[in-house]
């Protein structure tokens, strides 16, 4: 529990649990006057309901108030000002960081499961940016989940199914080369899929040829669906090298393909439900007309040669979704562009469903460049994601042959400190803003980088190796410098950031609350003397450890590693 939640709820019960905890919590204040406490309550918001004038409130609340833990709680004028007893509550956190392994986690989703789905890339084709941004993004989220108690289950939604893979399976019969692509898999299948694109402006014949083939294929043609799963499967291979460096795993792959059997029983759904219409062959869900407030464009179900579509292939996922995980929530990690078909497929299901529709939240994300250029997984006019990853990893190494040139393993730590400072990149602001960035800045020890907490943690975990005696957690904690209270409040603040995170499903708030931690730690280190044989020795080496504890623990949750040397 942090400050705001121990105060609002010793408001609460001074006042009868007349006023909720939230609404307490909201209204405490941080007053910049020190003199006025470490937190103030303003009661001019209880007027009303108690029928009193403020500085009767205070006054009268401030004798029912529980003290235990603060110096002194007093009341000025309208203002109730805490003070809090720092020696006892730095005690207690540094003891609980030191003896629980789940410090800051909580249970709150206990028995809930949240589907998440995540990374979602097409096959034959190179893995975006927003693909790689949702595998970062999803993952990271699906961490902080659980450190909120649920159950995860994260979906590797592959785009392998689909008109485009008739099309594919046509040009390779025309023009494919098996060696060829074995050498360049993604590269050369991108390309037939171009070239049987380009010819057929003349030969629309070829587009023909591509629907046959995807018939074929829905129909589970043989030699069609040999040809669909070597695509597959060399694409496949090249998203795992991605997804190993990033330390990603699914817990299903189960992509568009998986539902090929299950799309008719969706399509009678909604005709059972009275919600399908014909229109020139195909069948829509005609959104505009049943639903003329909102502003939905149709949703076409199935198109008039039959072939089923993106949003089709969604609405049997969900379904299949809800009725194998019965989930609490269903995330969609995908980017901002795809607004519009998150809120299109919800109001089919909402129209369709029974109320579960609106556990389905689309978690978008806005664009992000280096150097103003977009990166993918392949070679073009695009950076490739694995060149990044390179470069960053070069960086690290350079600086780490700086600072420290006798490391051990430098090859595997430049690896985690510059993969690590490509993901933090990636979360440490709001998703939804679009970001720029240079690869140099972002790999610095120094700066708002995740190299930097990285750093931090190393330090303390370097201290703690100097130090000539293990920390014992069963002394008791005395730290009488004001610099250790700002790391000690930071530190308390950990559980809430979890549970902000997740509520607001933004990595972005650990990561930010990381650097503060780390900047706090680093201001301590710059002015005390840690290593040093006094009285103290024992509780400032204890908060040292649990300031490396939350760091390790935090940038686990976004992903991204916490070597013990760099
Ligand atoms: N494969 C899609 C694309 O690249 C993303 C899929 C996102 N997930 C979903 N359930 N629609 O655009």
């Amino acid at each position: 529990m942090n400050f705001k939640q121990i105060i609002s709820e010793k408001l609460n019960q001074a006042l009868g649990q007349q006023v909720s905890n939230e609404k307490l919590e909201q209204l405490i204040e941080k007053p910049k006057d020190l003199a006025r406490g470490d937190y103030a309550f303003p009661t001019f918001f209880l007027a009303k309901q108690f029928h009193q004038a403020p500085q009767h409130i205070a006054a009268d609340v401030v004798k029912k108030l529980n003290a235990d833990g603060f110096e002194k709680i007093e009341a000025v004028g309208p203002y109730i000002n805490f003070f809090i007893q720092r020696d006892q509550f730095t005690s207690r956190i540094i003891k609980q960081i030191l003896t629980q392994a789940d410090f800051g986690k909580n249970q709150h989703g206990a028995g809930k499961n949240i589907v998440i789905d995540l990374s979602s890339p097409n096959i034959a084709k190179p893995m975006s940016m927003g693909h790689l941004r949702s595998t970062v993004i999803g993952e990271a989220i699906s961490k902080i989940a659980q450190a909120n108690g649920y159950h995860t289950i994260k979906i590797n939604f592959l785009g392998d199914w689909g008109t485009q893979f008739g099309l594919m399976i046509a040009s390779y019969k025309r023009w494919g080369n098996d060696q060829v692509i074995n050498a360049n898999p993604v590269d050369e299948l991108v390309k037939l899929y171009v070239r049987i694109n380009n010819e057929a402006q003349t030969k629309p014949e070829l587009k023909d040829e591509g629907r046959h083939w995807f018939k074929k294929l829905e129909d589970g043609d043989p030699e069609a669906t040999k040809l669909w799963s070597w695509f597959k499967e060399v694409s496949l291979k090249e998203f795992q090298t991605i997804y190993d460096r990033l330390g990603v795993t699914f817990d299903s792959m189960n992509g568009e393909s998986f539902y090929n059997d299950k799309m008719e029983p969706v399509v009678q759904l909604l005709a059972d439900k009275g919600l399908l219409t014909k229109s020139q062959g195909a069948e829509i869900v005609d959104l505009p007309k049943l639903l003329p407030d909102a502003n939905f464009p149709i949703a076409m179900i199935k198109r008039s040669d039959g072939a089923t579509q993106y949003i089709t292939r969604d609405l049997a996922s969900a379904i299949y979704r809800q009725d194998h995980y019965h989930f609490d929530k269903a995330l969609y990690v995908v980017g901002a562009e795809q607004k519009d078909h998150f809120e299109q497929m919800k109001a089919v299901l909402r129209l369709a469903g029974d109320g579960w529709a609106d556990n389905i939240e689309h978690i978008g994300f806005g664009l992000i460049t280096m150097n103003g250029k977009k990166m993918s997984t392949r070679k073009g006019n695009i950076v490739p994601l694995v060149d990044v990853l390179d470069a960053a990893h070069k960086l690290a190494a350079e600086q780490i042959a700086k600072k420290n040139p006798d490391l051990q393993n430098a090859e595997q730590i430049a690896e985690e400190v510059g993969t690590g400072a490509v993901i933090f990149n990636d979360l440490q602001n709001d998703r939804n803003l679009a970001i720029d960035f240079n690869l140099e800045d972002i790999v610095q020890f120094e700066g708002d980088t995740g190299p930097y907490v990285q750093y931090t943690h190393v330090r303390a975990m370097s201290i703690l190796r100097k130090a000539a005696q293990p920390v014992d957690s069963t002394q008791e904690i005395r730290l009488a410098d004001s610099e250790a209270w700002g790391i000690v409040a930071k530190l308390s603040e950990y559980g809430s950031a979890i549970q902000r995170a997740w509520q607001l499903r933004e990595p972005s708030i650990i990561a930010k609350y990381l650097l503060n931690l780390a900047r706090e730690f680093n201001s301590y280190y710059a002015n005390t003397k840690i290593l040093v044989a006094d009285m103290n020795l024992n509780s400032r080496l204890a908060l040292v450890k649990s300031v490396a504890d939350v760091l390790a623990s935090g940038l686990k949750l976004l992903g991204v590693a916490a070597p013990n040397k760099m």
